[in-house]
């Protein structure tokens, strides 16, 4: 199984097996990973699963959609590896993959 480290807020580094297909925020959340909040469920309308995405893997992430696009707009503290967790989701491609929560969700 793929492995994604979550850095949270503090620092502290979250190494968690995740299975694929299920999105990086469901897995923050599945796992109580701190600075992770997914109040929309999912949906990409709230922003609260923003996160810095390890720039090594850009090749194999979605693209942003519109959407996200929009709603990262809002976000505190935006960045370029800035992504929305529950747009992505897990594939043996993103194995090692590191995210690190910003010190705010929005
Ligand atoms: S959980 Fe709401 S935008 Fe990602």
């Amino acid at each position: 199984m793929p492995t994604v480290v979550f850095i949270d807020p503090q620092g502290s580094e979250h190494a968690i097996e995740a299975p694929e297909g299920r999105s990086l925020m469901q897995i923050a959340i599945d796992h109580g990973v701190p600075g992770i909040l997914g109040d929309c469920g999912g949906v990409c309308s709230c922003a609260t699963c923003h996160g810095y995405v390890d720039p090594a893997f850009a090749a194999q992430l979605p693209p942003r959609s519109e959407t996200e696009v929009f709603m990262l707009e809002g976000v505190p503290d935006l960045r370029d590896n800035s992504r929305l967790c529950c747009q992505i989701r897990m594939q043996a491609a993103l194995d090692g993959l590191r995210v690190q929560l910003p010190d705010e969700q929005v």
